[in-house]
């Protein structure tokens, strides 16, 4: 299952380069806020997602929803950082462009770890649903602490 799921972020990854051609006619600023609506539906899952993993809320089922929607809206983040699109209030870092491996290496391990939440949420143990939503969650501050402007 983990040679699957590596296999599916590969390809993912592969694919970033022509879809970034593809939003050549879309602007800066719609970039920019596409990316921020994508963003916010990760907040609204992960948030979701750690009440109820947390037993705060009683899952009744929804836990596996909310693991699927990070994982088709982490699916996305080869498209949202078409370069030129940090305008505005925006708070991508040039380095996003500077460094593209490493920033690819970023999305396919947050990509990796939707899809492993995914698969524990469907198993049902609370012990690795815990350890695979502290390892998403981890993939995401990965991310933002190397390629979005710092917050306090
Ligand atoms: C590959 C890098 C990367 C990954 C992985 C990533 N993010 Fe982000 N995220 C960013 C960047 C860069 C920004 C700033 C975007 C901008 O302002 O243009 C951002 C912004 C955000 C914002 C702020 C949106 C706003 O209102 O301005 C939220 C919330 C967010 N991310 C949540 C998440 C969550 C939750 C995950 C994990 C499931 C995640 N992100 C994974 C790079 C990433």
């Amino acid at each position: 299952m983990v040679r699957k799921l590596i296999s599916i972020s590969t390809a993912v990854a592969v694919t970033m380069g022509c879809s970034m051609h593809a939003a050549a006619d879309t602007t800066p600023e719609d970039a920019a806020d596409y990316r921020v609506a994508i963003m916010t539906t990760l907040r609204g899952h992960i948030g979701a997602s750690s009440m109820t993993v947390r037993g705060l809320v009683e899952d009744r089922g929804q836990l596996v929803n909310h693991a699927q929607g990070l994982a088709n809206s982490a699916m996305e983040l080869g498209n949202i950082f078409p370069e030129g699109s940090n305008v505005g209030e925006s708070e991508a870092l040039p380095l996003i462009w500077e460094e593209p491996e490493e920033f690819a290496a970023a999305i396919v391990k947050v990509q990796d770890a939707s899809l492993e939440f995914v698969e524990a949420a469907e198993n049902g143990d609370a012990e690795v649903i815990g350890g695979a939503f502290r390892n998403l969650g981890m993939a995401c501050r990965g991310c933002h602490d190397r390629f979005r402007v710092a917050h306090d």
